[in-house]
């Protein structure tokens, strides 16, 4: 079955529906969800998803855009999340310098304190990189070796996702692999071993085609899981059953 590496369902646009939606997934061909935080309080709220239904897990984490409530005191509390017996990763953490928001040595101090609390914890970890790639794969190399984990909606170079593989981690592929403009991402698909590739929706964003642009769910994956079969020339099935147990020797074991 499906296995969503990367959900935010605690996102305000699933008030409405959301246990109705997470209800149906089964159904829908969606066994395994991660649900992701990015902030203290969305990653309280992960936890507090994944004690909800059994097959979500939570990420705990800190986006580099809400880095600035980082402190001594919620670094602490985030070392207490990641003790919960359904946390499987430290994530979402990394770099953005498309946006930004805080200041880049800012960005770099926390995304350095939560790869060593992935370490502390023996977690693997979520990374979200945009705009800087290089400094990303700089601090990597001294901190984030023998982690393991997830590059997510995979924004960078063919070599560079290689690189990455190379060290352990595998990429997170989402809509962008079926938009006319996802060029660079279906080469990397194309090239890696399905074995390194797992599948992600970044739920309520970055929906596939035909749905782009509109709320995405987990459902909506099977679209990018026919996008990659038809890339890597097998069936739809194999890609699912393959990510799937990816994503599990990632994050279960
Ligand atoms: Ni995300």
């Amino acid at each position: 079955m499906i296995f969503d590496t990367h959900a935010h369902y605690d996102d305000e646009q699933f008030d409405e529906d959301r246990g109705e939606l997470l209800g149906g997934m089964a159904d829908a061909g969606v066994g395994t969800i991660v649900e992701i935080g990015a902030s203290m309080e969305s990653s309280r709220n992960a936890v507090r998803l994944a004690e909800q239904y059994p097959f979500i897990y939570a990420a705990v984490g800190v986006h580099p855009d809400n880095v600035g409530e980082l402190n001594e005191e919620t670094f602490e509390e985030l070392k207490t999340m990641c003790g919960h017996e359904k946390v499987v990763a430290v994530g979402e953490i990394g770099l953005d310098y498309h946006w930004d928001t805080e200041p880049r040595e800012v960005q770099k101090h926390w995304f350095i304190r939560q790869l060593q609390l992935a370490r502390e914890m023996g977690l693997p970890v979520n990374i979200h990189s945009r705009d800087a790639a290089e400094d990303t794969m700089t601090i990597m190399k001294e901190y984030g070796r023998g982690l393991g984990g997830i590059i997510h909606c995979f924004s960078y170079s063919l070599e560079m996702a290689q690189e990455y593989v190379k060290m352990g981690f595998s990429i997170g592929v989402g809509g962008v692999v079926t938009f006319k403009n996802g060029r660079k991402l279906k080469e990397i698909v194309a090239n890696l071993p399905l074995e390194k590739i797992v599948l992600e929706t970044d739920c309520p964003y970055m929906a596939p085609e035909p749905n782009r642009g509109k709320r995405n769910d987990s459902r909506n994956i099977h679209y990018v899981a026919e996008k990659i079969a038809e890339l890597k020339n097998v069936t739809k099935e194999k890609v699912i059953e393959q990510t799937e147990n990816n994503a599990k020797l990632i994050y279960f074991s």
